[in-house]
């Protein structure tokens, strides 16, 4: 199959994140390398479906290393879950000639390739491309260590104000399902708690915190709570004013200024690597699976697996947090 591959198809979907265009830039340039035409489609399998596509130089990728957001635009595609869908974006890569597809993106673009895989007959590969940091079976997703510096720098800023008026901060951070960026932050800004999802079901983690932090010792705080439509910060600070009324409480939701701005060097290198190795994973033949680093590794991933298996957090970094934040 891999000597069949003459042009590569490249799109982002699915949130933006700070990194992707080091992708790009990498996949286009390890692909010309290797003897490849490169095509650039815009605005994710809405683009494709539409047949929003361009031939790649290596002009066209210069100077984006340093950028955030993706030159090729995103978008979260409805039109593409539909079979129909799929099969206009499939009419699409046959008329523009490409014979392999390469996606950056999240879960729910990975899922969408993995679908699209078993209906045509297309080699794709995945890039992990989101902040959320998610996906089973690499150490960390492109975009994630640009965001945790971001919330860092922010949390530091708001801790200032959380000292000096000795105030309870709830501050909100992004993550979807995922409490990565929450738990993380929460060390790398010395914070005294982390609300995270994966802990929500099993017991009250405000409660919890109440006693066992704040009371004891201190007059100022901060917790990073994990966005949720129900129990996000806003939830948790209106319970501490009812349940805890000596406290002074504040929240800041941080929002999309978390996946804006320019990329960590971390974020340029895993995009730079993960790039090359898709490129490195067609040319072996491999088809349908996520590149991915695990152990400073680069390793190939089945969709399927990672999609569907749940990325855990480690106790590890809970038992981190608590032990430091007494
Ligand atoms: O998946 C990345 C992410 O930033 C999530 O953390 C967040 O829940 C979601 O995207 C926000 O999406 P949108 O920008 O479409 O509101």
């Amino acid at each position: 199959m891999a000597s069949k591959i003459k042009c590569i198809g490249i799109l982002t979907s699915g949130g933006d994140a700070p990194g992707m265009n080091a992708a790009i830039r990498a996949i286009t340039r390890s692909a010309i390398c290797n003897g490849f035409t490169v095509k650039g489609i815009y605005r994710g399998y809405d683009g494709l479906i539409n047949g929003e596509i361009k031939e790649f130089t290596t002009e066209d990728v210069s100077n984006i290393i340093q950028t955030g957001g993706t030159i090729l635009r995103t978008a979260r595609s409805t039109e593409f879950l539909t079979p129909e869908g799929k099969e206009k974006a499939y009419q699409q890569l046959v008329k523009h000639g490409i014979d392999a597809l390469i996606v950056i993106g999240g879960d729910g673009s990975l899922t969408g390739a993995r679908d699209f895989a078993e209906m045509y007959d297309v080699p794709c590969v995945g890039l992990p491309g989101t902040i959320d940091n998610d996906l089973y079976g690499t150490d960390s997703t492109i975009g994630y260590d640009t965001t945790l510096n971001t919330i860092t720098w922010c949390v530091d800023k708001i801790r200032d104000t959380a000292h000096s008026h000795e105030r309870i901060f709830f501050v909100e951070v992004m993550g979807r399902d995922a409490g990565f960026l929450a738990q993380n932050s929460a060390i790398a800004s010395g914070a005294e708690a982390a609300i995270i999802p994966e802990y929500n079901t099993d017991s009250d983690q405000l409660v919890k915190f109440m006693e066992r932090g704040i009371r004891k010792s201190k007059r100022s705080c901060i917790v990073i709570v994990s966005e949720s439509p129900k129990c996000g910060a806003m939830y948790y600070a209106n319970r501490v004013t009812k349940e805890y009324p000596q406290f002074d409480v504040r929240v800041s939701i941080l929002g999309h200024l978390q996946r804006g701005g320019s990329p960590s060097a971390q974020d340029r290198i895993l995009a730079s690597r993960l790039g090359v190795g898709a490129i490195e994973a067609l040319l072996q033949g491999q088809r349908n699976i996520m590149v991915g680093i695990r152990n400073d590794q680069v390793v190939y991933v089945p969709f399927v697996e990672a999609v569907t298996r749940e990325k855990p957090i480690s106790m590890e970094l809970i038992k981190v947090l608590n032990e430091l934040s007494i």
